[in-house]
């Protein structure tokens, strides 16, 4: 057997993967175009305008709301949810912060349901958190993959309440045909650097419900009614969530390379399947079924200790996130600390503990994505009996 590079044998590959370039060359013309305006000012800026009935049209939506960053959005959709003072808000527990603060800003509770296999919430897990103080279901699409929410949709309708999706992983990813973002009452994405597409930092937010859609933009631009008639005024509160201009004409272009970017995401990943399959005691990530996963990342799951196959995989060459966010969001948050028991979620604290991330995108090459595979499978053979 091959000695691993981490005790002292000779790695699979050595040199940077190819780094990810998100920006297409549009980007750099509309951007300096934009600065050459003058005016950066988002609220009816014209590449904010346009970026947003682009945006709109990509998902079949109505409306398309751009703000600062996908947690200002979610916050946004939140607020436009309107949920009273401490009700309740259901959440996943594999997440970012970012789907937990707006709930917590909203004034209302975030109640945790754990998640299925696929690492989204569990249908049953949600429906066993609704209570009469239930408002909304923020349904984290999770790694590029779907939560059920077909499912999730007719529990809301049934309760009454608002499914807001978190799609912030999972730009482009259909789900039995349709995009996520259009099953529930409102779709958010993030456009963070880390995203299928990206201004660095950024949000946008969709819905058909004409309603729905002018309470965000109220909220996102401080509550300010600005088609209101003389003296200016705030009918609702709000906060400063406006993106600039800047973040349209960056991101505008990317709606153009999207479809690119998910095909190659996807060939790459299936490519990767195929050696993981091949790695002892290594076991895939599997997306929900009826869902065309668009892999902002591929996850996998390995036996033992993830740190060591994380230092063991840097080694050949092959760097990695060890667990994700390594344990349950409201266990990571000093300010949820002692606020759930230990144990509400357990399968995602198990998940947590055997997750690896591995950050694919679309810029990396056949040969990394086999020296990536190659490399698995060496350190499954040393670490797994
Ligand atoms: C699932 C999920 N929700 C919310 C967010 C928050 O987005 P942002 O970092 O743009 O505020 C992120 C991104 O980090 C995320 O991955």
């Amino acid at each position: 057997m091959d000695r691993l590079a981490v005790d002292g044998g000779e790695p699979v590959r050595r040199g940077a993967l190819t780094p990810r370039q998100p920006f297409p060359p549009d980007a750099v013309r509309l951007a300096t175009e934009a600065i050459q305006s003058g005016s950066l000012f988002g609220v009816g800026g014209p590449l904010t305008r346009r970026f947003e009935s682009e945006f709109a049209a990509y998902y079949g939506a109505r409306h398309a709301v751009t703000v600062s960053s996908g947690t200002a959005a979610i916050h946004t959709a939140l607020a436009a949810a309107n949920p009273e003072p401490g009700a309740e808000v259901i959440t996943a527990p594999i997440t970012d912060a970012g789907s937990v603060l707006p709930i917590l800003y909203q004034g209302c509770v975030p109640v945790f349901a754990d998640v299925a296999d696929h690492l989204g919430m569990a249908v049953e897990a949600v429906e066993a958190c609704v209570t009469p103080r239930t408002a909304a279901i923020i349904a984290v699409h999770p790694f590029g993959g779907a939560t059920d929410v077909r499912a999730l949709r007719d529990l809301a309708d049934r309760h009454g309440i608002t499914l807001i999706e978190d799609c912030s992983q999972a730009h482009g990813t259909r789900f039995h045909g349709e995009f996520l973002g259009r099953y529930g009452h409102i779709g958010v994405y993030s456009l963070q650097q880390s995203k299928h597409m990206t201004a660095g930092e950024g949000g946008v937010c969709v819905t058909d419900d004409d309603e729905l859609a002018a309470r965000m933009r109220l909220f996102s631009d401080k509550g300010w009614d600005r088609a209101g008639a003389g003296a200016r005024g705030y009918p609702r509160l709000g906060l400063n969530y406006r993106a600039s201009e800047l973040v349209a004409a960056v991101t505008l272009p990317q709606l153009s390379t999207l479809d690119a970017v998910l095909a190659g995401r996807r060939r790459l990943a299936a490519l990767l399947d195929v050696a993981v399959d091949k790695a002892p005691g290594v076991t895939r990530w599997q997306p929900l079924t009826g869902c065309d996963a668009s892999y902002w990342c591929y996850p996998f799951f390995v036996p033992g200790d993830v740190t060591r196959w994380a230092d063991a995989l840097a080694a050949e060459g092959v760097p990695t996130t060890p667990g994700y966010i390594g344990k349950p969001i409201y266990e990571c948050m000093a300010a949820l600390a002692d606020a759930y028991p230990p144990g509400l979620c357990p399968r995602a604290t198990d998940a947590l503990t055997r997750l690896m991330i591995f950050w694919l995108h679309e810029n990396l090459t056949e040969d990394e994505i086999a020296d990536v595979g190659a490399a698995i499978i060496k350190v499954a053979n040393a670490l797994v009996d």
